[in-house]
């Protein structure tokens, strides 16, 4: 960079923390973003369309089905103390409220950066979701955190047939955005980013998509992955708030009380060996799965919505006993009350140096004990389905509690302990 760039860039910045003073919510190295909360129509920024909103016992994206177009975005916090770490978490909790309620960004002097990076025609989307968590490096010597982990927290260890490449897995945050469109998450992610730069480096990035039921039903199937097959048909009814509070939600149960409406979140970006599945007959790919690949229904009857049976087959002469959803819930009493709510998405990064389509699914469950997504694991080890699929990345996390009341932010509970 020029000494005359560098000093430009300097007088700006100067300049602009000047003028930010009036509305904006500018915090030490953080306050590049400069967002406002505009008082008046904003000058000049068109009124955004209501938001789903941003508040709420439990943030967004978690029981929702998932939009076409997501994002997940790992970060490391480079804050050197936790004083910075809780102001990151401010600035970071109130762009999302910002970008989720539809709050105008402010009107800024034109000798500065826009306080929006004008990637969309509105400014908020309407179906725009975000859903921030925390890695358990979080909890590490740096800010003090260690006695507030969730009790479960780990960071995610081999499991099986994984080959993670540490370039795309873990991190201190993971913030998963979703939007109808690819740029909506964009626009969220750079806004994020730019009002938080200094405090949180992007450690990786994926972007993911579904193409969602043309009729959706609370909880069942969001859409066919990129093996073919209808995913997320079993998924508990995310409709079912009682089920949801047992499934999914943290309360009690000897964790911190701030996790309380929180979350465990594993994310496994698993890679599918496309190529190799298109050669696989069909009889083979619906017995390595357990279901019909066009109608989704089990193996062990004729439509989706049925329940499958395996009381009736214990040799697995119709489903086989390693069949992926027969391991993953057997179905009898010792998974009850142990089920996942799977939120996954596709992705497509295009070749590898071999010229094989990159593809697969970025896995991603929610569920109340990261030990059920273990016990899953577990029971999924080995399973013949693996020779198509190589876990590369991915991460556990805790979803933070929601921001029910003025004053709060994601975050705040974790730094002060308090629900
Ligand atoms: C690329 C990886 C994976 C693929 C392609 C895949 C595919 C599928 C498909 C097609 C179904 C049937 C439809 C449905 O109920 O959603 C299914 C069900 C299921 N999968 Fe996976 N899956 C993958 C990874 C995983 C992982 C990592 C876990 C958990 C450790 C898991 C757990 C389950 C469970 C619990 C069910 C529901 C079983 C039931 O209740 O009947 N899957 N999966």
């Amino acid at each position: 960079m020029s000494s005359s760039a560098g000093r430009r860039g300097s007088l700006s910045r100067r300049a602009f923390l000047g003028t930010a003073a009036v509305g904006a919510v500018a915090v030490g190295g953080a306050a590049a973003g400069g967002i406002a909360v505009a008082t008046s129509g904003g000058g000049g920024a068109a009124p955004a369309a209501p938001g789903r909103g941003f508040r709420g016992e439990h943030q967004l994206g978690v029981l929702e089905q998932p939009a076409p177009h997501g994002l997940l975005a790992a970060f490391t916090c480079v804050d050197p103390d936790r004083e910075t770490l809780a102001r990151t978490f401010r600035e970071l909790s109130d762009e999302l409220e910002g970008l989720l309620s539809g709050r105008p960004a402010a009107a800024l002097d034109p000798a500065l950066p826009p306080a929006d990076n004008g990637v969309l025609d509105e400014v908020t989307d309407p179906g725009l979701m975000a859903t921030l968590s925390v890695g358990a490096s979080l909890f590490d010597d740096r800010y003090g955190l260690a006695a507030r982990k969730p009790r479960e927290l780990v960071t995610m260890p081999f499991l099986a047939n994984d080959r993670l490449d540490p370039r795309r897995s873990h991190g201190d945050l993971l913030l998963v955005l979703q939007g109808k469109e690819p740029d909506v998450c964009l626009h969220a992610l750079r806004r994020v980013m730019r009002r938080t730069r200094a405090n949180l480096v992007l450690h990786w990035l994926q972007d993911a998509f579904t193409r969602p039921d043309a009729k959706p039903r609370v909880g069942q199937t969001q859409s066919r992955n990129l093996l073919g097959f209808k995913d997320g048909t079993a998924n508990p009814d995310a409709g079912d708030a009682e089920l949801m509070r047992r499934l999914v939600w943290t309360a009690g149960g000897g964790e911190p009380a701030w996790t309380a409406g929180g979350t465990y979140q594993a994310v496994r970006v698993v890679r599918m060996l496309v190529e190799r599945w298109d050669r696989a007959g069909l009889t083979e790919q619906e017995a390595l799965i357990g279901r019909h690949k066009g109608s989704g229904a089990p193996l062990s009857g004729t439509a989706e919505s049925e329940a499958p049976r395996y009381d009736d087959d214990p040799d697995g002469e119709r489903t086989p006993l390693d069949a992926h959803i027969r391991l993953a819930n057997p179905r009898d009493a010792s998974t009850r009350g142990t089920e996942l709510l799977r939120r996954g998405f596709s992705y497509s990064r295009g070749i590898d140096g071999a010229g094989l389509l990159d593809q697969g699914l970025a896995f991603i469950s929610y569920q109340s004990r990261l030990a059920h997504f273990l016990a899953a694991t577990d029971r999924l080890r080995g399973e013949p389905l693996e020779e198509y699929l190589l876990p590369e990345g991915g991460g556990f996390f805790f979803v933070l509690p929601g921001v029910t009341r003025d004053g709060d932010h994601l975050g705040r509970s974790l730094l002060t302990g308090m629900p």
